[in-house]
């Protein structure tokens, strides 16, 4: 299972050295949570700060994006640089139009759900998705608490997961205590804020972390 470092409770002024640190750790995801203040009540930022980030990460850049209207600025994500874009289920319309208009910007097309909306609603859609994000806080903040009836989801998700091809991804409140459960349910990703940024140096807190997991693949 890999762990991807959600940058929402970094210091944005230390990336440019933070980032090489987490690169030379075997880091290759980097979680982008952009929120627009409608569909979560907070604010971040957008495809300007991603192109800054571009240049500093050679890895994968996925953006969440928490916003009503994720359609209207899908291009934008691309071209700064984002290679997997992630909408949510709760505001897209048409969500298989959606996931294939980031195909044909050439990303990979993620889809996520809040805790309390069901794996079921995105059952007809798995065919055409490369990951499901399942949010195990009610987005919108870093350093909430983890919310286990989550797992329920991710149980669900691994079962139906045979015919296809997705990777799974939990996000929120996310701790070392809580890794090698997740690794052994059979997620694929799990995404890591407050846990890596905080008054700790970050590659103390990886070094930790990573000891949860087999190995960062
Ligand atoms: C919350 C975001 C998460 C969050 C994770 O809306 O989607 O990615 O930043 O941060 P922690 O690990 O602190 O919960
Ligand atoms: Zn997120």
């Amino acid at each position: 299972m890999q762990i991807a470092p959600s940058i929402l409770s970094a210091d944005f002024l230390s990336l440019s050295s933070d980032l090489p640190v987490l690169s030379q750790m075997g880091i290759s995801v980097l979680h982008l949570d952009v929120m627009d203040g409608h569909f979560v009540p907070n604010l971040t930022f957008g495809p300007p700060l991603i192109s800054s980030i571009k240049p500093h990460w050679p890895g994968i850049l996925e953006a969440h994006l928490m916003m009503t209207n994720p359609d209207d600025h899908l291009k934008a994500f691309v071209s700064a640089g984002c290679n997997r874009i992630i909408v949510h289920q709760e505001v897209c319309w048409h969500l298989h139009r959606t996931l294939q208009t980031i195909k044909n910007l050439g990303a990979e097309a993620g889809v996520v759900l809040n805790p309390a909306t069901p794996v079921e609603t995105i059952s007809e859609i798995l065919p055409f998705v490369d990951l499901v994000l399942l949010m195990t806080v009610n987005p919108g903040f870093g350093g909430q608490s983890y919310l286990a009836f989550v797992e329920e989801k991710i149980k669900k998700l691994v079962n139906w997961r045979k015919g296809n091809s997705y990777l799974i991804e939990v996000d929120g409140g996310i701790k070392a205590e809580h890794l090698s459960g997740l690794q052994s349910m059979g997620v694929d990703l799990a995404v890591v804020g407050s846990a890596l940024f905080n008054q700790n140096p970050v590659s103390e807190n990886l070094k930790d972390l990573l000891t949860h997991v087999t190995s960062n693949i």
